[in-house]
């Protein structure tokens, strides 16, 4: 696989007749990685798509494009395993949806699948102060600038300070975490969180209805460029 890019097209805004030409299209415009959202209808109130989605996707596409697995779902763990058995690498679970009780479980899965990379999801309403001593046994950390569940909602005003102080709680304890933001980015928003520390933005909306997307991807991370 070629470098990581920063954007991450979320699929949740593709066009579910034609997601093959989507993925395609992605690939060609150098795209590393695409964001799959999946809702189960009881984290979230929306039902989107899982793993039989996943599969071809993921057997199809595999060694060209990465897929992202952002699970907005009850039980996330059950699904983790389902995921990396389909040749998944990067899923996030929801810490709102996370017990005690799945700590150990979480262990046994780095173990047993030592490719994976586990990222940790936070609504707007969590703090990073709530999810510290999480973060060791996490490879990124997934803030939530909208409420989950719908695109196309727009960025939560503050998102971004969450986002600072997990970067320098990260620099402060030489972690290595990286740091997703999902939720109304585009070409403001997205410039926003990254002077801020983030890694990665996840575009759904504004990549996927935009009529130039090779220039929706250059403008969305334009501040990193002259930096
Ligand atoms: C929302 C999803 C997002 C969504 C983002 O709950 O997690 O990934 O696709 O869509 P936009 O970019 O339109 O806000
Ligand atoms: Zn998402």
């Amino acid at each position: 696989m070629e470098k990581e890019t920063i954007v991450r097209p979320s699929l949740l805004s593709a066009d579910f007749l034609h997601l093959s030409k989507d993925v395609e299209e992605a690939i060609s415009l150098g795209v590393s990685c695409l964001h799959f959202d999946v809702m189960d209808g009881s984290f979230v109130e929306d039902i989107s798509f899982g793993e039989k989605i996943f599969a071809p996707l993921q057997k199809t596409y595999g060694d060209r494009i990465a897929f992202d697995v952002h699970l907005m779902v009850e039980n996330p763990l059950k699904h983790v395993r389902r995921f990396l058995e389909l040749g998944g690498k990067e899923i996030s679970v929801h810490y709102e949806a996370l017990t005690l009780g799945d700590l150990p479980q979480i262990q046994e899965l780095k173990r047993e699948f030592p490719q994976l990379r586990l990222g940790l999801a936070i609504n707007p309403e969590t703090k990073p102060e709530e999810i510290v001593s999480l973060l060791p046994l996490f490879d990124m950390v997934l803030v939530m600038s909208v409420v989950p569940g719908k695109g196309g909602q727009s960025f939560l005003e503050g998102s971004e300070k969450k986002i600072a102080a997990l970067a320098s709680y990260r620099k402060e304890h030489s972690f290595s975490y990286k740091i997703e933001v999902d939720g109304g980015i585009n070409d403001k928003t997205g410039p926003l969180c990254l002077l801020s520390g983030a890694d990665y933005l996840v575009a759904g909306s504004f990549y996927f209805h935009s009529l130039d997307k090779k220039q929706t991807l250059v403008s969305l991370t334009k501040e990193k460029e002259v930096e």
